[in-house]
């Protein structure tokens, strides 16, 4: 048995944030089911949102994220954000974080959709997500525990307090590890879908994790779709940021015309799920998306990372035309958590992608997420630092003989469904038969998911994610930022409150 104060699960930069922010005193363990490397955190491209520039002014910072959000954010939550950011980032600058800077040392600022002031810092151009981890991993990794290729497979709740978790090695050897607190940094879910920015294993872990535990889950029917992925062969393989629009680079169909003309006043600066579903509306008619980047000055110096994308797969960056579809690419919604990461279960907290507070309202601010890891991965770790510790008591180890393997569609299969049922367009009666059909799989799943094979496992939680996201759609009878119901296309006040998602079924509650 393996006890340490705070065990986090994921790698990306709440994760690290938030272990950089803890006393040096305490002892961390870092679960990750990959490589230390592999998050979403380490893709992004677009860059850090904080106020830099004289003309700027954290109020402005908080109209555009409460705007993008359609008003649905959660306003402390927002007004937190946008003030300790800026400082927050001095504080690290100081300790050696660079962000790229012209030739007088001043920090270059961006500009990206639906920002009305130039605020987005860039590090290595469009390299800032790797850039942010690196640091952080160079501050704080000699005092964590960093376990790879360890995936959790449940959490241990007793007495509705979180004490640990079960997990497997790639050798397919279980562990528990226990904690005063356990931190759910496991990030987003956009491989959930085929077409998506994410990295391969951001499959909602941490949502079908804490919903089996029993705790609370919050608006997920908001998951944000990205205008510009890379196109090969009709697959999406990898993300052409914001920032390029930011830099002058418009979206034109086959004949050269501009699209967002005449579709929104902000045109190619449009919020998101516009400018995904102008997109997905010309896609489904037969036309093909290019960006042009013919107005965009130093296109291969300024971005690198998306050169080099670009040239892996053919694409001849001479003819200033990329080809572009949209594809899942952040989830505003997530566990249920308070300011300070805490979820209804006490000890169990959950930051980054994979928590909700309400930061994000309906539709994510452009380069909001990083800001968000460090801000809240910050005051996660300020919570846990306050908190007495309690004693443990370890809970017996009970492995299921299992006798037969549950029938599980494949992981395309879920993908290409929710990529169909639950995706830029959704309707009632195709969240009914998504519902419907993840429902009939997750029947299959009996008791805690110990004595499965990793491969079936993960297939669980992808199920359960997928099937929480579906309901909550389904459950949400209006069109409101990222969700879009063809059958109800006008938002609804009466709506707007937030749609908690409760383990009430027998088929996914569990108990230790
Ligand atoms: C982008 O670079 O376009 C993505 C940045 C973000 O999602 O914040």
């Amino acid at each position: 048995m393996q006890v340490y104060d705070v065990v986090i699960i994921g790698s990306g930069l709440a994760a690290w944030m938030t272990a950089h922010s803890l006393p040096k005193n305490k002892t961390v363990a870092m679960l990750t089911k990959q490589s230390r490397w592999s998050s979403n955190s380490m893709l992004a491209q677009g860059g850090v949102a904080a106020v830099f520039s004289k003309e700027d002014h954290w109020s402005s910072h908080y109209r555009d994220t409460m705007t993008a959000g359609c008003e649905y954010n959660n306003e402390q939550a927002v007004e937190y954000l946008v003030k300790r950011g800026p400082a927050l980032i001095h504080e690290l600058m100081r300790s050696g974080l660079r962000f790229d800077c012209n030739e007088h040392n001043e920090v270059l600022l961006g500009r990206e959709g639906a920002h009305t002031c130039r605020r987005i810092l860039h590090a290595g151009g469009d390299a800032t997500g790797k850039a942010l981890v690196s640091f952080l991993y160079q501050q704080a990794h000699h005092y964590v525990d960093m376990i790879e290729y360890e995936k959790v497979q449940e959490l241990i709740v007793t007495d509705g307090r979180c004490v640990g978790v079960w997990t497997q090695n790639s050798a397919g050897e279980l562990s528990a590890y226990y904690a005063q607190h356990v931190v759910l940094a496991t990030g987003g879910c956009g491989a959930l879908y085929s077409y998506t920015s994410n990295t391969p294993e951001a499959v909602g872990n941490g949502l079908s994790l804490a919903y089996r535990a029993g705790a609370e889950l919050v608006d997920l029917e908001f998951i944000q779709f990205h205008p510009t992925l890379l196109v090969q062969n009709g697959k999406a393989v990898g993300l052409v940021s914001e920032a390029v629009r930011g830099e002058g680079a418009v979206l034109v169909n086959g004949h050269g015309e501009r699209i967002m003309k005449g579709v929104h006043e902000l045109e190619d600066l449009a919020p998101r799920d516009i400018v995904s579903r102008e997109i997905y509306k010309r896609m489904t008619n037969g036309e093909q998306i290019f960006l042009s980047i013919k107005n965009v000055k130093n296109f291969t110096k300024r971005f690198p990372t998306i050169t080099s994308l670009c040239r892996t797969h053919g694409i001849n960056l001479e003819k200033q035309l990329i080809p572009v579809m949209p594809g899942a690419h952040f989830h505003m919604g997530g566990v249920k958590v308070n300011m300070f990461g805490e979820t209804n279960i006490q000890r169990l907290y959950a930051v980054g992608e994979a928590a909700c507070s309400g930061v994000h309202g309906a539709n994510r601010l452009a380069s909001n997420s990083l800001l968000e890891g460090l801000v809240f991965g910050e005051l996660v770790a300020k919570r846990i630092t306050e908190r007495q510790d309690e004693p443990i008591i370890p809970v017996p180890f009970s492995v299921p003989f299992r006798q037969e393997v549950p029938l599980l569609p494949s992981k395309t299969y879920v993908q290409e469904m929710m990529m169909s049922h639950v995706g830029i367009v959704r309707s009632h009666s195709s969240l009914t038969r998504m519902v419907r059909l993840l429902e009939e799989c997750l029947k299959e799943v009996e008791g805690n998911l110990l004595g499965y094979k990793h491969e079936t496992i993960e297939c669980i939680h992808m199920i359960t994610a997928a099937y929480v996201i579906a309901k909550s759609a389904l459950e949400r009878e209006e069109s409101r930022g990222a969700h879009f119901r063809s059958d109800f296309p006008a938002a609804c006040p009466r709506w707007s409150k937030q749609k908690i998602i409760r383990q009430k079924e027998k088929v996914l509650a569990w108990k230790v």
